[in-house]
């Protein structure tokens, strides 16, 4: 399918039509991640997060190192029931959230048994509380170890890896719907490697990049091989952010060569290497990224703008969803979510986005859920914690989970299983 040939979404997709009924078990939830929202992790995050380099650079940019430290986080690891229960409010079917290989592997070859039957439990809270379960294996972190040993640009670190998931499979193969093998690799690569704004904190390491592109790439594959000679009929792809790279001037070749430059190098690629492995598609959605032909490439209208600065623009998770179409295969929304802290377009957001997926469901796309980025207010990543990701606002002092309004819109839709017309 192509995108060329489907009405103009920026156009025709952004007001909702009047009840769009989602199909039959399509999955409702939200999305978390695993060092993201457990607390008390100990992993290349952990360690960098603390290094006197890190400290350093916030301290130049007059920012509170504190601030950027994950410690406790949502304390999700002891709360997760709780947790769950936050997501039968929600009128959820479904959970993705993740597990952590530092906990189940915190030194090479010692495997932790009191982490392996927590997850476990984490698992069959999960089922008990009527949430069908979306596992992310690994969601950019790994054992501190794994980086002494040079991290992912090491070949050998696939073999570790494998290792783990085999683990995993074994002892959570039964309770799992959807293994997401790799959330985002391209986000750590550009992170670690280029920008040096995520462990190991290198810069313009091209060459490292690469092999640890392709290491992702191999992982994936023979984890995917992995899970299927456990489970002949498991459901496993990958999480991918799927911005939508479009054209300035859909008229200018090179405006037109360059965004589609930008999209193989951030997603086509990584596909292209294991889309025979992959039996669903795993799309994380955030902003679209219109390019022009200079530096630095990227000049969104930003009409309307998340607390992050991204530019909220929900005709693009119509285009990407078409796009993706192409691969013939199911569609899971696994994270698509803004950051603001006062709610003020979180429920508008959710409306428009779920609009446009509702249209590219009946131009052909094969979309089985949309998972929520996220539940609450957790760690985010190299920014900290002041983003507000969450449905549920989150007290970092009490732990308290409080709903904010656009809780309530997304409840409804869940429960209804469609939009309602406004
Ligand atoms: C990541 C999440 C992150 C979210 C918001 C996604 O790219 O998978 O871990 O919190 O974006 O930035």
């Amino acid at each position: 399918m192509d995108r060329e040939s489907l009405p103009n979404p920026s156009v025709s997709a952004v007001v909702p039509a009047p009840a769009l009924a989602f199909p039959k078990g399509f999955l409702w939830g939200t999305a978390v991640s695993a060092y993201q929202t457990e607390g008390g992790v100990i992993n290349d995050w952990s360690e960098w997060e603390k290094s006197p380099a890190r400290i350093a650079s916030l301290k130049k940019q007059g920012l509170e190192p504190n601030d950027f430290i994950c410690g406790p986080a949502c304390d999700f690891y002891r709360r997760y029931k709780e947790d769950f229960a936050l997501c039968q409010k929600l009128n959820n079917n479904a959970i993705r959230l993740g597990i952590e290989w530092a906990r189940i592997e915190p030194a090479k070859g010692v495997w932790d048994v009191e982490a392996i039957n927590h997850y476990r439990e984490v698992l069959a809270a999960a089922k008990e509380h009527g949430l069908k379960v979306v596992l992310t294996l690994w969601h950019w972190t790994s054992p501190a170890w794994i980086a002494k040993d040079g991290g992912w640009a090491n070949k050998k670190i696939v073999s570790h890896f494998l290792r783990f998931v085999d683990l995993a499979v074994k002892e959570y193969g039964t309770a799992v719907d959807y293994w997401v093998t790799l959330n985002e690799p391209m986000v750590p690569i550009g992170w670690g490697y280029i920008k040096g704004c995520a462990p190991p904190g290198k810069k313009f390491s091209f060459y490292q990049a690469a092999r640890v592109f392709f290491n992702l790439a191999r992982a994936h594959n023979q984890a995917y091989k992995i899970i299927h000679k456990h489970f002949k009929d498991a459901q496993v792809g990958i999480a991918q952010l799927t911005n939508h790279f479009e054209p300035a001037r859909h008229w200018f070749f090179v405006e037109v060569f360059f965004a589609r430059l930008f999209r193989f190098f951030h997603q086509d690629f990584f596909y292209f290497l294991i889309k025979r492995r992959l039996d669903f598609i795993g799309l994380n959605y955030y902003h679209h990224d219109r390019i022009v032909w200079y530096p630095p490439f990227r000049r969104n209208r930003n009409e309307r703008q998340s607390d992050l600065g991204w530019e909220i623009y929900p005709a693009g998770i119509y285009a990407v969803l078409i796009n993706l179409a192409r691969f013939k295969k199911p569609i899971i929304i696994t994270e698509n979510g803004l950051a603001d802290s006062q709610d003020r377009q979180r429920g508008q957001f959710i409306i428009e986005h779920l609009d446009n997926v509702h249209q590219a469901i009946s131009a052909g796309a094969d979309v089985r859920g949309y998972f929520h980025w996220s539940l609450l207010d957790n760690f985010e990543w190299n920014k900290g914690w002041a983003p507000k990701f969450g449905l549920y606002r989150l007290d970092r002092d009490t732990f308290w989970r409080t709903p904010r309004p656009s809780a309530k819109i997304y409840a409804e839709i869940c429960r209804n299983n469609r939009l309602e017309s406004k």
